[in-house]
């Protein structure tokens, strides 16, 4: 494969979601250049069923790896959940996914070793989560929750309203029962969040942002590949999405909190 370590890193997900992980991205690795699939015409993922997504996630990394890359990054919960694996078996590049940089910091944070987890239906029920925490410490015990509803709230921008917090509460109260003091957001959307999840769970529960822990995890494997981008010239980011371009914009720069350029819709190969 031609690739070094100026290549791109290459980072898929459903749609918006995954540009919360790219931001932290940005934010620890600014000298990175990178691609960013987004696959707005089959959003949403998290109700499919595991089949359907594994099919999607591997025409998107068939997709980025013809460009490239030098990394995989699988920011969307649910196609990690359900797919990383099999792209892993199935690819000749390095794949990390969200869920064990998330868990891994869960399974660290927690110090009554009750461990909160949301996220969509299909990520909930493929219990990635819960297997990724029981593989450092099966004494923890694990409470998921799938919150559906919350994707189209945060993408109609309603992170600080009074709505959210009614669904917050409607969703959270059982396991804030539980007495756990660390929460797992297990999806894209739900870093937008924090303030409401803050005010529902209580401050004295840790909220664990797979975001942020898949930059560090990225930073991590990239600095032990000898991988980094020596360059610290400007970064050329790319973005590419699978249906128009007009929603992932307005709603995509504030994901992202900075502006969008370079976009271009593209169709993906089919597997046959
Ligand atoms: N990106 C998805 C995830 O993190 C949320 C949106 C979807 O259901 O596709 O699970």
């Amino acid at each position: 494969m031609l690739m070094n370590s100026s290549s791109p890193i290459g980072i898929f997900d459903s749609g918006i979601g995954g540009l919360t992980v790219l931001k932290e991205i940005f934010s620890k690795l600014p000298h990175e250049h990178t691609i960013y699939l987004g696959d707005t015409a089959r959003v949403p993922y998290g109700i499919r069923s595991p089949e359907t997504v594994t099919r999607y996630s591997f025409e998107n990394t068939r997709f980025l790896s013809a460009r490239q890359i030098k990394i995989l990054i699988i920011a969307c919960n649910t196609a990690s959940s359900v797919s990383l694996d099999a792209v892993r078996e199935h690819f000749p590049v390095s794949v990390v996914g969200v869920i064990e940089p998330g868990a891994k910091a869960a399974a660290a944070a927690t110090q009554n070793k009750k461990v909160g987890v949301i996220g969509t239906e299909a990520t909930v029920k493929s219990n990635s989560y819960t297997r990724a925490i029981h593989a450092i410490d099966e004494s923890i015990a694990v409470f998921s929750v799938p919150c559906p509803l919350f994707v189209p709230i945060v993408e109609e921008g309603w992170t600080d309203d009074r709505i959210t917090e009614m669904v917050a509460e409607r969703y959270l109260s059982a396991i804030r029962e539980k007495g756990i003091d660390t929460l797992v957001l297990g999806c894209t959307h739900y870093p937008l969040l924090k303030p409401v999840l803050t005010k529902v769970m209580g401050s004295s529960v840790r909220l664990i942002d797979s975001a942020i822990e898949t930059a560090r995890q990225i930073r991590d494997t990239l600095t032990s590949l000898s991988l980094l981008n020596g360059s610290s010239g400007p970064a050329r980011h790319e973005f590419f999405v699978t249906d128009s371009p007009d929603k992932f914009l307005s709603v995509g720069e504030r994901f992202l909190g900075r502006k969008i350029e370079h976009i271009e819709m593209t169709k993906l190969e089919m597997e046959v």
